[in-house]
């Protein structure tokens, strides 16, 4: 008998433990949706609707290039790595006149800073070094990250 009595308040301090619990995560549950879903804070780039599709098919181009330069990699072909870094990511004079073209002295430094970091992946492709060509991936897709959280079209 003694021992239910001491179980008793033990259980009761286990049930209301994990009902906090519950209703917390069902908190945190809703609050994640409004903040990702119903509010996009980013900066509006304000783009034509003819920028737009440019800005996207330049993008769509981008991925397209990281998704080359990881199958080459993992190919061992490093030479043509780098020639896709140079010509797809890099400062080529088309993505330079491209980043020109914005009204947002902010963005077009990122632009500018990101197709740098092309050129330096493409750098480092040459090496061979599978380790730095990582890293230089890693940072130029770091580019990628910081700039979608912050701009929109
Ligand atoms: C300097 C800014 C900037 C950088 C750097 C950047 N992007 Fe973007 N990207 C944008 C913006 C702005 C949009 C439009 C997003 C929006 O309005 O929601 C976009 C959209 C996209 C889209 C959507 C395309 C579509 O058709 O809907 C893809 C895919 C994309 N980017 C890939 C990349 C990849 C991969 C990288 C890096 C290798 C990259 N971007 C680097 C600014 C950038």
């Amino acid at each position: 008998m003694k021992r239910i009595l001491i179980s008793i308040p033990a259980l009761i301090g286990t049930v209301s433990l994990n009902v906090a619990f519950a209703a917390t995560e069902t908190m945190q549950h809703q609050n994640h949706h409004h903040g990702m879903n119903t509010m996009d804070t980013r900066i509006s780039l304000e783009l034509s609707e003819e920028m737009k599709q440019h800005q996207l098919s330049n993008m769509r181009e981008h991925l397209e290039a990281v998704n080359s330069i990881i199958s080459l990699m993992s190919g061992n072909k490093f030479e043509d790595a780098s020639k896709i870094a140079h010509g797809k990511l890099g400062l080529t004079p088309e993505m330079q006149q491209m980043c020109s073209m914005f009204d947002n002295e902010r963005f077009m430094t990122l632009g500018l800073a990101f197709h740098k970091s092309g050129d330096d992946l493409g750098r480092v492709l040459k090496t061979r070094d599978v380790n730095a060509s990582l890293r230089a991936l890693n940072k130029t897709m770091q580019y990628c990250v910081e700039c979608h959280a912050t701009y929109r079209q």
